[in-house]
């Protein structure tokens, strides 16, 4: 039997859709190193799930013989599917349509998408390959991107936005990324900038390469732009699905619960010995972490940045958990302006999205210095305390060594709402360290004394005796409870349980005014 011919007719324009910009212009992607637009959402999404809106939309430009040049669905694929059987809306602009160029419909398509997932309460996924804004259509397509711009702002804190940078993003462009909740870039094919290596050599007369200026490995490790660095396209949308599994669909949903066989109750004999007997000595928080979350997974965000502190996604007893952590290993955990920025927004984004916040504490302080101090710290520290005070989802703390000072105030202690604050026996928690302390209170005796180091060592010692404990802090009940080392897993999940059903609420406002 033959084809109803206005079947026919359907299914031949959507096979043209399905070819953007030409079969020339798409076996040129792989020589880019590069997938295709239709072939990234097919590894993003569950197999068949994808179901495309829009494929008849073109442009409606005549200028510079753009009439000539009507491709369906114009340059970016649009509409929703679903990773692990939940919804998202994604987009994936085609390099094969103009270089990807974002022109009125183009804009129009990501809006409408936009605007549904925010009534339908559900992520939104950005894949971003393009040459920035249509040069023919002018003035238009800028107003296509702000119209996109305010959609990003007023999705954040509602539903999750996640952009991946495959490709080019340039100029003003990269604005939307940069509002959304997490950035991931791919190695060598993708960068960012605002303006470009030409622009920069008549500016600056500085000379510099796309990768120099804005590829994955500069905006990974020194801007802190991009969260997440993946070796290749594949490995990008795996992590893309990864991430998305430790969140919820919206604002107003706790994150999945995914049930684990790790004992809850499992204790890890290798945290007991897991603190040097120097406390100068460093360690990696990272083991930690590790041993005591479910299965030992933890998803790092912004892993090589500000890697004085550790941000990221773990399970604990199948709950999803965001985890901050000072890092002994480098710099001596101490807080600085970069690391105090990543934490904070981190908290925040867990705040937005009903996620648990799970502080582990060993830090020596702020760090001191005129290039700090110059550069801001004093606002970036209140950022991370601000995070932290306004946070209302269940904080649980241990602290691990040191917390000292400033720092012992800002890393979730009980008396900005922290829910259940824990430490091990080697916590020292005071207003310093034994050796500034005994400096500044004992100067004038030392000054004085016949053997200024013998006596030194005694008063450090004193101190460290008296002080350097998480006991005087358990006395006034700052800490609920020191534990044993390898009970932390067990004792985290069942603060987790307890909380469960936590509520609470900051003063009614518009909103707060976090200092920028
Ligand atoms: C229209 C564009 C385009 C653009 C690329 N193309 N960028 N068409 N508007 N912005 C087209 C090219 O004409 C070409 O078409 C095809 O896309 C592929 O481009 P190539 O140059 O051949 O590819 P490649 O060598 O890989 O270089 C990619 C590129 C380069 C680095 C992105 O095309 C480039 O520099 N484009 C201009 C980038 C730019 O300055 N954009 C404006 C930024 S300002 P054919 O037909 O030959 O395949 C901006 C403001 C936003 O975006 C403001 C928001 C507030």
């Amino acid at each position: 039997m033959s084809l109803d011919p206005k079947i026919q007719h359907l299914r031949d324009l959507k096979d043209q859709a399905k070819l953007g910009g030409g079969p020339a212009r798409i076996d040129a992607q792989p020589q880019r190193g590069k997938l295709t637009a239709r072939e990234r959402l097919d590894l993003l999404l569950d197999k068949g799930s994808f179901r495309e809106m829009d494929p008849f939309v073109t442009h409606r430009t005549t200028d510079f013989g753009l009439d000539q040049q009507k491709i369906m669905a114009d340059s970016v694929v649009t509409g929703w599917g679903t990773i692990a059987g939940r919804l998202v809306y994604v987009f994936s602009q085609d390099f094969t349509v103009f270089g990807g160029s974002l022109g009125e419909v183009h804009a129009e398509k990501i809006c409408k998408l936009m605007d549904l997932a925010i009534k339908v309460g559900a992520p939104v996924v950005g894949l971003n390959d393009s040459g920035g804004a249509r040069i023919q259509e002018g003035v238009v397509s800028l107003g296509g991107y702000a119209d996109i711009f305010l959609r990003n702002t007023l999705a954040s804190g509602v539903v999750p936005q996640i952009s991946a940078i495959m490709g080019p993003c340039a100029g003003g462009a990269v604005y939307s990324p940069a509002l959304t909740d997490y950035i991931f870039m791919v190695k060598d094919t993708a960068y960012m900038f605002v303006t470009g290596p030409d622009v920069v050599k008549s500016v600056t007369h500085e000379e510099v390469t796309f990768e120099e200026l804005g590829g994955a490995s500069v905006h990974s490790a020194t801007s802190g732009v991009c969260h997440f660095v993946a070796p290749g396209e594949a490995d990008c949308l795996y992590m893309i699905r990864k991430l998305l599994s430790f969140l919820p669909q919206n604002n107003m949903e706790d994150p999945p619960f995914v049930k684990t066989s790790d004992d809850p109750l499992r204790m890890e004999a290798a945290l007991d010995t897991l603190i040097p007997d120097n406390p100068n000595k460093p360690y990696d928080i990272k083991d930690a972490i590790r041993l005591i979350v479910d299965n030992g997974e933890f998803f790092e965000v912004h892993e090589h940045y500000a890697m004085n502190i550790v941000v990221g996604f773990a399970r604990l007893g199948g709950h999803s958990v965001g985890i901050v952590a000072n890092q002994p290993a480098v710099l001596a955990g101490v807080l600085d302006i970069d690391a105090s920025e990543k934490a904070a927004r981190f908290i925040r984004f867990c705040d937005c999205f009903n996620v648990p916040i799970v502080t582990f504490e060993d830090v020596p302080g702020f760090l001191p210095g005129l290039k700090q101090e110059h550069g801001g710290i004093i606002r970036s520290g209140a950022k991370l305390l601000y995070a932290y005070c306004e946070a209302t989802v269940p904080k649980l703390t241990v602290i691990t060594r040191k917390a000292y000072g400033g720092a012992y105030d800002v890393m979730s202690s009980k008396h900005i709402r922290g829910d259940l604050n824990l430490a091990w026996p080697t916590a020292e928690i005071a207003v310093m360290g034994p050796d500034g302390a005994v400096n500044i209170i004992f100067r004038k005796e030392l000054e004085k004394a016949a053997d200024p180091v013998a006596r030194k060592a005694e008063l450090v010692r004193e101190y460290r005796e008296k002080f350097a404990n998480p006991y005087v802090a358990a006395a006034r009940g700052y800490i609920d409870d020191v534990i044993e080392p390898h009970e932390t897993r067990a004792r985290l999940i069942n603060g987790l349980e307890m909380l469960e059903n936590k509520r609470d609420s900051n003063p009614q406002k518009k909103h707060g005014n976090i200092p920028l």
